[in-house]
């Protein structure tokens, strides 16, 4: 029997197995920890790189229209004011003035508690996928309280950004229940500044970039006169980027400092790009599959047409079913030639592009499948993690935790334990072996402790294969067992066939 655990109890799971085996800590913990921020212990960096060396070697190696790029986190300021970030990346918020807390308006929720036709009072509900029913209880209340006889109207949730002036003072703050503290939705400016050189003045004000994406277009022109390129083409970058988001929360999810893998695709302004944005989205979707992402918990999020920047033609969110619900993963936007133009007009310098098939000179349109390091991990976290029952040593039905990574990307790729550690034939053999798979892959030692004990310790930290050293591999043919961590199916191998195995598996 296999079973996720109940999503309201997934999250702070799978939080706390990072946390025990080495995955990934809060940021600053001896400190109190820093909101927004997060480490990645040994196992998590193993993962993080994983996820992406697997992404660079699909897009980017083994594919010809595509080349890499690696620019600075902080560019020229202009760059910010050209792509519009300095004037409008902003998020609306709204601050409890009693308890201090600060809010994302779009994110906080409230409705008027009307009864028999008359308002007496409001709610209000930070979001989350039971909101309705706590703002239904929360009304219920209400009207209790106020001894209010009559029916109650059907609630229903606007999100503050939809506020009225005249309501600021009458809907209640989340934190204190009370109406009067909250303010009205201000803009909340997301890009962190830092100053660059010795003035303090504004002249040396700079930012840390919120997207990687301006470093690919600030660089295009050097690339199309240094490379091969031929429309279409694609220039990819993973690299960290900084929001200083207002409510960072869901762990990984949201956070200040993460990491994005962006490619900016270049079109002909002609190219049927419908046509295109389809197949990038299917690569995309592939590619999510390719690590381990079950098909059925990514669906498609399509921007109605009037809800689009005015530059964007179309934009596709990828949507994972993380644990706190059906999120945003990989965004896939037309952005048209917005960007590029306005680095045109910025910077003054010409980027327009000779296409020698068309014998035409135009600036490019552009595809921008955008996806987070973070939130990629954290969808491959809840994929693979699952509570299921294995026979024991004894053969009796046990609980286990296991993580099902993909052989691809999981941490630990093979573990290998001489069956007792005080027989010297037995650990200088699986010694051998370890030093030798170690060459090619991150490969785990392991003599401690019973083998059903030491195969459950690799289960938790998702290493797909266990490499046994027994007797038969020292006194017979010199096979080993090769166990499956999900089906805790057991056979032996040679040790060329062991290799060419794993070869298949890891490096596929
Ligand atoms: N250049 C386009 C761009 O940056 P975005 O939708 O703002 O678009 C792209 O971000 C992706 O980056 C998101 O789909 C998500 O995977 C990731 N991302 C964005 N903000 C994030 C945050 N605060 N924490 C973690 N990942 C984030």
């Amino acid at each position: 029997m296999t079973a996720k655990a109940s999503s309201d109890g997934l999250m702070e799971e799978i939080v706390g197995l990072c946390k025990r085996r080495g995955f990934i800590f809060p940021s600053s913990e001896i400190y109190g920890g820093y909101n927004g921020f997060y480490d990645y212990g040994p196992l998590g960096v193993e993962l993080r790189n994983n996820i992406k060396q697997a992404w660079w070697r699909d897009m980017v190696l083994r594919r010809d229209d595509i080349e890499g790029l690696d620019s600075t986190i902080i560019m020229h300021p202009d760059i910010w004011k050209a792509s519009g970030h300095v004037d409008g990346f902003s998020d609306p918020m709204v601050d409890c003035r009693e308890s201090k807390l600060r809010y994302r308006a779009d994110q906080l929720f409230f409705a008027p508690v009307i009864v028999a036709g008359e308002t007496i009072g409001y709610v209000s509900v930070v979001e989350c996928p039971e909101q309705q029913e706590i703002a239904e209880k929360a009304a219920a209340d209400i009207k209790r309280k106020a001894a209010k006889q009559g029916t109650l109207e059907p609630i229903v949730l606007k999100d503050y950004t939809e506020s009225k002036p005249e309501e600021y003072d009458l809907v209640p703050s989340p934190a204190t229940g009370k109406p009067g503290s909250l303010t009205a939705p201000r803009e909340f400016k997301l890009m962190f500044e830092t100053k660059v050189g010795p003035l303090a003045d504004e002249s040396a004000v700079a930012y840390l970039r919120p997207e990687t994406a301006q470093g690919i277009f600030a660089n295009y022109k050097n690339i199309v006169d240094t490379g091969r390129v031929k429309i279409p083409f694609g220039i990819a970058q993973i690299g960290k980027a900084f929001r200083n988001e207002i409510t960072p929360r869901n762990f990984i999810f949201r956070s200040r400092e993460f990491e994005q893998m962006e490619i900016e695709y270049f079109i002909s302004p002609s190219a049927d790009w419908k046509t295109l944005h389809r197949e990038w989205i299917d690569t995309c979707i592939d590619w999510l599959v390719s690590i381990g992402l079950p098909r059925e918990d990514i669906s498609e999020d399509i921007h109605p047409e009037d809800k689009l920047a005015f530059y964007s033609r179309a934009t596709t969110d990828l949507m994972f079913q993380f644990p706190h619900g059906e999120q945003e993963l990989w965004g896939v936007a037309c952005r048209g030639d917005y960007d590029l133009m306005q680095h045109q007009k910025h910077s003054g310098k010409s980027m327009t592009i000779f296409d020698e098939a068309s014998k035409e000179k135009f600036v490019p349109h552009v595809i921008e499948p955008s996806l987070g390091v973070d939130r990629t991990l954290l969808a491959v976290l809840t994929a693979a993690y699952t509570q299921d029952e294995v026979p024991n040593d004894k053969g009796v039905a046990e609980k286990r935790l296991v993580l099902k990574f993909s052989p691809k990307i999981a941490p630990v790729k093979a573990a290998i334990f001489p069956l007792l550690k005080n027989k010297a034939e037995l650990v200088e053999r699986a010694q051998a072996l370890y030093k030798k798979l170690q060459r090619r892959w991150n490969v785990f030692y392991d003599a401690s402790g019973a083998i059903g004990r030491r195969y459950r310790r690799q289960d938790e930290i998702g290493t797909p294969f266990g490499i046994t050293i027994d007797f038969d591999t020292i006194e017979k043919d010199g096979t080993v067992t090769l166990r499956d961590r999900d089906t805790c199916e057991q056979r032996r191998v040679t040790e060329d066939e062991l290799i060419q195995f794993l070869e298949e598996q890891i490096d596929g």
